[in-house]
């Protein structure tokens, strides 16, 4: 899989995911079998680029190629400073964020909103692909609801505007998240251009993943929420298309020591306060399903040093994996 000069090293990426994906989360995706991760969102408006949260949005250190950017805006000269300002610090792909429905997106017009005003996309992505000398990528929902699903006007616009590949999640922007994902429109949009087409949407599988690729012929999938807790997921997924075989399931005793590394560069990342709070909504993801794991959250979460937390955390993944090697 190819973006402009960039091959990939497989054909699953990570979905950017705000609050989720940002460097760690990332970094321990790509070692574990993600071919691209895309960033967090970072805002159009250069008021809020000197913020600590958007600076450690935009830090990229020891991050391996390629160095995707997700942009967000309403205003096709922002988005197109917003874009250089991003690959003058280190971005080697810009994202444009058109499939996101949050409501702190959609209420300026950005986001998903977006679909409903092609003319605005056009002039958006031209402007932000002019800027600068980096591939430009497009990410979008099917359309704006379900009598309005445009994503094939959309992703034409796209290819004529010079965007290099296109991610889109197979739901409506008045979807949000109910229902399921569907990929007849994703397919259509595949048939229609000739830049690579990301699909995604509810792929929490390796057969999800291969089904998905085989019904749209899209070039790649993009997987969200299902690596939450489960970054291993792109290894599974990776070896799975290679094989046809299944990975064995790690072990707990494997799902701790990825899980303390991961905690390790939270808190390295940012910092004792903000780690604490970051680690603790993937704690609860790591241990979710696992014996105990209830009322391990309840009593984990209250705590508010690395010291308690990683002491607690080690602890009941220490127990699960004694129980585990019993049990073998
Ligand atoms: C917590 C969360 C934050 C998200 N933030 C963004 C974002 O910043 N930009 C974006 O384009 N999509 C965002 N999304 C949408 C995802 O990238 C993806 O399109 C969606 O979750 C569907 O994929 P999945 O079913 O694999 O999770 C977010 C989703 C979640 C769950």
């Amino acid at each position: 899989m190819h973006i402009g000069s960039y091959n990939l090293k497989n054909n699953l990426i990570v979905a950017p995911m705000a609050g989720v994906t940002d460097r760690p989360f990332r970094q321990l995706c790509r070692e574990l079998g993600a071919g691209m991760a895309v960033s967090e969102m970072v805002s159009s408006n250069s008021l809020l680029w000197g913020s600590e949260k958007t600076k450690r949005r935009a830090n990229h250190d020891g991050e391996t190629d390629p160095r995707s950017v997700q942009i967000a805006g309403a205003e096709a000269k922002m988005m197109a400073e917003a874009a250089k300002h991003n690959a003058d610090n280190g971005a080697q792909l810009i994202d444009i964020n058109m499939g996101c429905p949050a409501k702190k997106v959609c209420n300026v017009m950005a986001g998903s909103a977006l679909l409903q005003n092609e003319t605005l996309v056009g002039d958006i992505l031209e402007s932000v692909v002019n800027a600068v000398d980096i591939p430009v990528t497009l990410k979008i929902r099917t359309g704006w609801d379900r009598e309005n699903r445009n994503a094939v006007n959309i992703a034409r616009i796209a290819e004529q505007s010079g965007i290099q590949a296109l991610a889109i999640h197979g739901r409506t922007r008045a979807c949000h998240y109910k229902g399921d994902a569907e990929y007849d429109t994703i397919r259509d949009v595949k048939q229609s251009v000739s830049i690579p087409v990301i699909a995604n949407g509810d792929i929490n599988s390796p057969e999800k993943a291969k089904h998905v690729l085989d019904y749209t012929g899209a070039d790649a999938v993009m997987i969200g929420r299902a690596a939450q807790g489960r970054p291993w997921i792109f290894r599974e997924i990776s070896h799975f298309l290679e094989t046809g075989q299944h990975l064995a399931e790690p072990t707990v005793a494997e799902i701790r020591d990825i899980m303390i590394g991961h905690l390790d560069n939270l808190y390295n990342f940012y910092g004792e306060f903000t780690g604490v709070r970051v680690a603790r909504k993937h704690i609860s993801w790591y241990s979710k399903g696992q014996a105990g794991g209830a009322s391990f959250r309840n009593e984990v979460n209250r705590v508010d040093t690395i010291k308690q937390q990683l002491a607690m955390t080690h602890e009941f993944f220490e127990k699960l994996a004694q129980m585990e090697e019993l049990a073998a």
